[in-house]
Parts: structure tokens; C-alpha cells; sequence
């Protein structure tokens, strides 16, 4: 990766938070299907099962900051995203905005939270109309909105598109006609004509090739600087974060287990999930920089193992390990982690 993506690494310690949250679960019911219930009826042991997605996450994300989530398939990063993006409600927790309950607030203020926050996925092509023109795609929320009057709402579109790189001239082409990084432009160009203050990536850059990522990523830098956004970035892959984030939060099975400044991540992790991740990746700049070398297989979040989620994968695990779930507590500088080694030390 270029140095031009390289982040500022001190950016907004003391910046006002944009998003905080305290205590935040997510739980999802898989509720029986109709031979499941009437399975139930004539005697069948079935229950319906709750997947607890996120569980009791606390994370506060600053005005500038660039914060980066990752983690294995399936351990929440993209439900923990929609919930800080507005569009998913917690099932327990608080979530501020700005200092504000998101419940407690009003219709407009609602509104207003929702605009400021915006979220980019992986695939463009599912959430771009396939029958609207780019120009129709991005125009059409900022016209709703009031933030572009008719008459100047072509002009307004044209300064998105050109802002995200792609030609004002392609405005009246249709989504198919577009390459699969140009999609990512017109989906980015779509965020930004509500002027938000805050981007949520999900896997942004995961469905694209090495080196249209990198354009992509580099684009995501630019827009930082000129439009002064602070990001929340999911990856599960751990180069991604490492070339782009001010801090990075390691999650596991739906819980934060360690999150500090993006070099103190790389040079001095503590937790040994974050270990052992770091353990398979290379140090020379690879392509894919996945988990798959963890060993043991991932517990199901229907059922997650007692006390410290990671224990059954855990080479230090011990017998306080599978009983008390061990609290992120502070190991150096802006640096947490939730092992109970650190007690013992
Ligand atoms: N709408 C839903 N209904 C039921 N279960 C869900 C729902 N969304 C997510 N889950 C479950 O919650 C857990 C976390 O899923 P999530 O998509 O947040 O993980 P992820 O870290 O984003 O994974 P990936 O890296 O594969 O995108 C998974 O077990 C998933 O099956
Ligand atoms: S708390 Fe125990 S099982 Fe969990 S990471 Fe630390 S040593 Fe391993
Ligand atoms: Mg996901």
C-alpha cells in the first residue's frame, strides 16, 4: 500500500465523540418455522434459538478519528456497524449521538442523525437501483432533503461525482454500465451528496481487486481530509486497517477484546486472539492478510463458550478463563484489552 495512506495517528484524542456506546447488545431470535412448531407440538425438544450478535460492547469514535473493526466471519462487526449507523436498534445499551440518547431523540433530530451517518457496504450493486440513472441515485435523497434546490441539483450532483472520481459526463448511465470500483464511486458519491459527518465502511473495499482497493482506500483518505469525516472501517482484513486507521478494535464472538492506537495494535498487542492473529500474518506486504490461521474452529455465537469467549482456542486459557468473563481494562496508552493474564502479571 502507498504511504498516502497513512493516517495521522494522534487525530482526535480529545475531539468531542461522535458515537458512543455503552453496554450494547444485539441479540437476534431465530424464531421455529412452521415444521419446527409443529414438530414442538407433538413432542419435539426444539426452542427457538437467540444468536447474541454483539454483547455488551462499549466503543466511543471521535470527531476525525478513523477507527478501524475486525474480526472474524461472523463475530458482529457488520451488526455492531448498522446499530452505530442508526439503522439497526440495540437490544440493550445506550447509543449517543453527539452526546444523545438515539431514542430520546426527536423526529428531526432522528432525521438528522441518520443523514450525518452514512453507510457504505461491500456490494454497491445491491443497494444501487438498477433502474435509476447515476444522476437519479445520487440526486435523488438530496433533492428530498432540501439540500439541493431543483434548479441546481444537476450542478450538486456533478460536484459529488467529480468529488468521488468519476466523470460528470457517465451521469446518465445506469449502474450496469459501471465497472465494479466505479460502483463503489457512485455509492460513495451517494453518501456524500447528504453531507454527512461520518461514514460507516462495511467490508467497502472486500469485493474489489488489490488494485482498484487501493484507489478506493486512497479516495476514502482524500474525502477525510477535504470534507473532514470521521470513519468508522470494517474489515477482516487486518492490512486494510493496519494502512488506515488512527485505532483499532479487535472483536471476538460479539465482544471488544482489545482496542488501541493502530502501531500499538501492530507492535505490542496484548490479547492473545489479537496475538495469534498477528502470528499468521505476514510482514511483507501480502494480498489477503485473513484468519484463517487461528487455530481451532470458531465457536457458534448461539451457543458461545462460558467466561472468556476465546478460551477453548486459548494456548494461556486457565480455570478463571472458562467462568468469569474478563473486563477491558486499561494496559497502556489509549490501550485496552480483556484478558485475565493481565491481572496475574
Ligand atoms: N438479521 C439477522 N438475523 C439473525 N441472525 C443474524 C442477523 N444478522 C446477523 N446475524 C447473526 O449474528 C452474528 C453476527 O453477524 P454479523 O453479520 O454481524 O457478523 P460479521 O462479523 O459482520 O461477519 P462477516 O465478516 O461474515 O460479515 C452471526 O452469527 C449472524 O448469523
Ligand atoms: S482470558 Fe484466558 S482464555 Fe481469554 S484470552 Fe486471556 S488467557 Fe486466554
Ligand atoms: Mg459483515
Amino acid at each position: 500500500m502507498s504511504e498516502t495512506l497513512t493516517a495521522p495517528s494522534a487525530a482526535a484524542t480529545l475531539a468531542e465523540p461522535i458515537i458512543e456506546l455503552r453496554g450494547v447488545s444485539k441479540r437476534f431470535s431465530k424464531t421455529l418455522d412452521f415444521a419446527g412448531r409443529i414438530a414442538r407440538r407433538l413432542g419435539a425438544n426444539l426452542r427457538e434459538e437467540v444468536v447474541h450478535a454483539v454483547d455488551g460492547v462499549d466503543l466511543t469514535i471521535r470527531k476525525g478519528e478513523v477507527v478501524g473493526l475486525v474480526g472474524e466471519s461472523g463475530c458482529g462487526k457488520s451488526t455492531l456497524g448498522r446499530m452505530v449507523a442508526g439503522i439497526m436498534p440495540a437490544s440493550e445499551g445506550t447509543i449517543l449521538w453527539r452526546g444523545r440518547d438515539l431514542t430520546s431523540l426527536n423526529a428531526a433530530e432522528a432525521r438528522e442523525a441518520k443523514l450525518r451517518t452514512q453507510m457504505i457496504f461491500q456490494d454497491p450493486y445491491a443497494s444501487l437501483n438498477p433502474r435509476l440513472k447515476v444522476q437519479e441515485i445520487v440526486g435523488e435523497a438530496p433533492q428530498f432533503h432540501g439540500m439541493a434546490k431543483r434548479g441546481e441539483i444537476e450542478s450538486y450532483v456533478d460536484e459529488q461525482l467529480r468529488r468521488a472520481g468519476l466523470d460528470p459526463a457517465l451521469k446518465r448511465r445506469y449502474p450496469h454500465q459501471f465497472s465494479g470500483g466505479q460502483r463503489q464511486r457512485i455509492g460513495i458519491a451517494r453518501a456524500l451528496a447528504v453531507q454527512p459527518e461520518f461514514l460507516v465502511c462495511d467490508e467497502a473495499v472486500a469485493a474489489l481487486d488489490v488494485s482498484i482497493q487501493a484507489q478506493i482506500l486512497n479516495l476514502f483518505m482524500k474525502l477525510r481530509r477535504e470534507l473532514d469525516l470521521t470513519y468508522l472501517f470494517i474489515s477482516h482484513d487486518l492490512g486494510v486497517v493496519e494502512h488506515l486507521s488512527d485505532r483499532v478494535v479487535i472483536m471476538y464472538l460479539g465482544r471488544v477484546v482489545e482496542e488501541a492506537p493502530a502501531e500499538e495494535v501492530f507492535r505490542r498487542p496484548n490479547h492473545p486472539y489479537t496475538k495469534a492473529l498477528l502470528a499468521e500474518v505476514p510482514r511483507i506486504e501480502a494480498r489477503k492478510r485473513a484468519f484463517a490461521g487461528v487455530k481451532g474452529e470458531i465457536p457458534s455465537p448461539l451457543n458461545p463458550p462460558s467466561g472468556c469467549h476465546f478460551h477453548p482456542r486459548c494456548p494461556f486459557a486457565f480455570d478463571r478463563c472458562r467462568i468469569e468473563r474478563p473486563a477491558l481494562q486499561q494496559v497502556g496508552a489509549g490501550h485496552r484489552s480483556a484478558c485475565h493474564l493481565n491481572d496475574a502479571a
